[in-house]
């Protein structure tokens, strides 16, 4: 291992409990050893996600939140020692590997509770919320400090109040949590949170407490709920039992769904540095041993959950100040490298690392580190497309579908979190395989055939791995996805598969396989407008064959298209973008906090943006909108045209009388499979589970 790394694995306390190493695994929904449905207890399943990361050289688990109180019904976590049993042996096992454990305990969320739109009628009329069936969801779940405070998923939706019993019965609830969590073996708790906007979050912050009790005013009163916990904690476990919080540095916030964007100047609504330098010792003298920090609100989600267009270590530097304000150890988050950190670390300027989602892309990150084997970790690209994608349309709902909730996936890797759904064994019958198409689709499949033992050959008609991903990792802010493509080359050449590149097929009978796989792709969608023929498409910018000049209106205003259009204002020119739904960035599965950021940087360099409108003709230097307030006509010198893809149909067959493509499921005596965008225009997520189910498919 490179010794700049070396500060990363030196010991160091938290109360009197000793962690290994400074690699702490934050806390992520999905990786819950308790579930918030006390009932239902043990998450299925996770104790494989544990036993594959337990030995990976990570110094403090902290599994993802245990809310205090079920969302249905009311029931408290407390009163149902029954469900941290299963979560005992996992426990055990993770001691066993020399690591710590600590289960993060949840106030809730206040405003910032998810809201699924099925839901969203019943608690617009409060049916939901007056009802008293046991059935419907708690009080405690639409309440905030202040009433009628508007949810942040939606605003139509207010929310009620939080009583100053409701309080009292949650400072209880906590220090008997923690008392089961203590039982059940764990080394400490985390609260959650003075961060991101949760429950706690708003009574520490002015813009969302107007509270003239005990409990609102001064910063001392706004943070008496999370004083009050941890002291409940203390007199109910130990003076010496180990309370983290999660908290962040500032809130980044400008208003209600409104957020700051790295290097603006604006106006904090909600915690500002110099509150915070005075907040970190009130909770520190009220007893917190850890500060788990980074930044963020709802309302500007994305410094908590940063995208790629996020800078990376985006935290660091304010979670570096803050530690100067309290005597206890910090552990930084967000996008956070090595590097960075190990660097940090040495100097003394935080006293650990904090790594979400890229153990859940590589479990074994960390080890890879340790034995040098850099490039073999599989980065994390930020997508946020199976851990968290839960799209916020401008504050007006969401697009969540609450029969496919899923948190705490990954794209990259399909096995998080599936560990008892997939199988890695040995084919029991290996096949001779080809694939036709060496994009992700193709390169996945091919990757993951060969590993169970199949014979692979992977043809590319181009000269080159990777397809429409190397456009799509083309701007200057996708350096993880650059280091994805080069991961992707590694790995298909180490798999055993054989490629043959600068190789078009054209018979697949040729190819003499048992299975045959098409992953060819799709063709970039064309408009039918007088003049759309001057418009480039969005892959011929991105893959460098033609310029964009200094105004360019991007025609389409999707997630590539926005983009491009903040990539050209990086570079300091002046593009528009033209949109024909409402919403920028409104496609289901996009994460929230990559839409909003998105959308943020946008505003922030000033892009004109024509919603609800479409473009009728494009002309030598202009394009001609249709808009809700008329016929507009922007001048322009560029015209990008990113509205999407039509399948690759070579392979796909004679159309049946719906006008359906008949696709054929044999050729010869080979079984025909199609993968990725030949088959349906879907996204990274798609292509790869795609992939990877099909080899689990054929390999029983
Ligand atoms: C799927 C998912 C669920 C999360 N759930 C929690 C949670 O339960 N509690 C919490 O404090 N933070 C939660 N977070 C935030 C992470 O702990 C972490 O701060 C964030 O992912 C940024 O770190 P990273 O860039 O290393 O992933 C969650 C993040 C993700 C991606």
């Amino acid at each position: 291992m490179d010794p700049k790394y070396e500060p990363l694995f030196t010991p160091w306390k938290v109360g009197n409990v000793e962690i290994k190493n400074r690699i702490v695994m934050l806390p992520m929904e999905g990786t819950n050893m308790i579930q918030w449905e006390a009932k239902t207890g043990f998450v299925k399943g996770i104790g494989e996600f544990y036993r594959d990361r337990k030995d990976q050289n990570i110094g403090l688990f902290i599994p993802g939140l245990i809310p205090l109180i079920s969302i249905v019904g009311e029931k408290w976590v407390y009163q149902h020692p029954e469900v941290f049993e299963p979560a005992k042996p996992v426990i055990r096992e993770i001691h066993e590997s020399g690591a710590k454990i600590f289960f993060q305990i949840s106030a809730g969320s206040g405003r910032s509770m998810l809201l699924p739109p099925i839901l969203r009628p019943f608690v617009k009329n409060r049916f939901l919320k007056k009802a008293s069936s046991p059935l419907v969801m708690t009080k405690w779940w639409w309440s905030a400090p202040d009433p009628d405070e508007p949810n942040v998923w939606d605003p139509d939706v207010k929310m009620d109040y939080f009583t100053s019993e409701m309080i009292s019965r949650f400072v209880y609830a906590f220090g008997q949590t923690a008392l089961r969590c203590k039982e059940a073996g764990v080394d400490g708790v985390e609260i959650h949170a003075v961060h991101e906007g949760y429950l706690l979050d708003q009574f520490a912050m002015l813009y969302t407490n107007h509270r003239d009790d005990a409990y609102g005013g001064t910063l001392s009163n706004r943070l008496r709920f999370a004083c009050e916990i941890v002291r409940e904690i203390k007199k109910v476990c130990g003076e010496d039992f180990p309370v983290s919080l999660r908290y962040s540095v500032c809130s980044k916030t400008r208003g209600f769904n409104e957020g700051a964007v790295p290097g603006e100047e604006y106006t904090e609504v909600g915690r500002s540095m110099e509150e915070s330098e005075q907040a970190i010792r009130i909770l520190e003298e009220a007893g917190y041993d850890l500060f788990n920090c980074d930044n963020g609100t709802y309302d500007a989600w994305y410094w908590a959950h940063p995208p790629v267009y996020a800078p990376l270590n985006i935290n660091l530097s304010d979670v570096e100040h803050i530690k100067k304000f309290t005597t206890k150890p910090v552990v930084a988050a967000g996008r956070l490298q090595f590097s960075e950190a190990a660097e940090s670390i040495a100097h003394g300027r935080i006293d650990a690392m904090g790594l979400g989602r890229q153990l859940l892309c590589d479990p074994e990150t960390v080890t890879k580190l340790l034995e040098d084997r850099m490039d073999e970790i599989r980065p994390c690209i930020s997508c946020h497309g199976a851990c968290l994608p839960f799209n916020g349309l401008n504050g007006k709902g969401t697009d969540i579908d609450p029969m496919h909730l899923e948190m705490g996936r990954c794209v990259l890797n399909p096995w998080t979190n599936n560990e008892t759904k997939y199988r890695k064994d040995p084919a029991r019958h290996p096949k001779k395989i080809a694939v036709i198409g060496g994009g992700i689709g193709g390169m996945e499949t091919a990757i993951q055939a060969a590993i169970r033992g199949h014979q692979v050959d992977l043809y590319e008609k181009s000269d080159r791995l990777g397809g429409v991903f190397n456009e799509a990792a083309a701007m200057s802010f996708k350096e993880k996805d650059k280091e994805l493509l080069l991961w992707y080359r590694q790995k298909l050449e180490q798999s055993g598969a054989v490629v043959h590149m600068n190789t078009e097929i054209t018979d697949l009978e040729s190819l003499q396989a048992d299975i045959i796989v098409a992953a060819t792709g799709a063709h970039p969608r064309k408009l039918r407008r007088p003049g759309a023929e001057r418009a480039v498409t969005a892959q011929d910018f991105l893959g460098g064959k033609v310029q964009a000049g200094d105004h360019t209106v991007i025609i389409g205003g999707g997630l590539t298209g926005c983009e491009i259009a903040y990539e050209l204002a990086l570079q300091g020119k002046h593009p528009a973008v033209v949109e024909m739904t409402g919403f920028l960035v409104g496609a289901r599965g996009i994460c929230m906090a990559n839409s909003t950021m998105l959308r943020e940087l946008l505003r922030y360099h000033k892009v004109p943006t024509y919603l609800n409108a479409t473009a009728e003709s494009v002309t030598e230097d202009s394009v001609v909108l249709k808009t809700p307030e008329g016929t507009v006509t922007i001048p322009t010198d560029t015209v990008i045209l990113s509205v999407g893809y039509t399948p690759d149909r070579q392979f796909a067959g004679e159309k049946d009388k719906n006008g359906k493509h008949r696709k054929p499921r044999t050729v010869g005596s080979a079984k025909l499979y199609f993968v990725g965008d030949c088959d349906q225009v879907g996204s990274l997520k798609t292509v790869i589970k795609q992939a990877y189910e099909l080899v689990q498919e054929i390999s029983y």
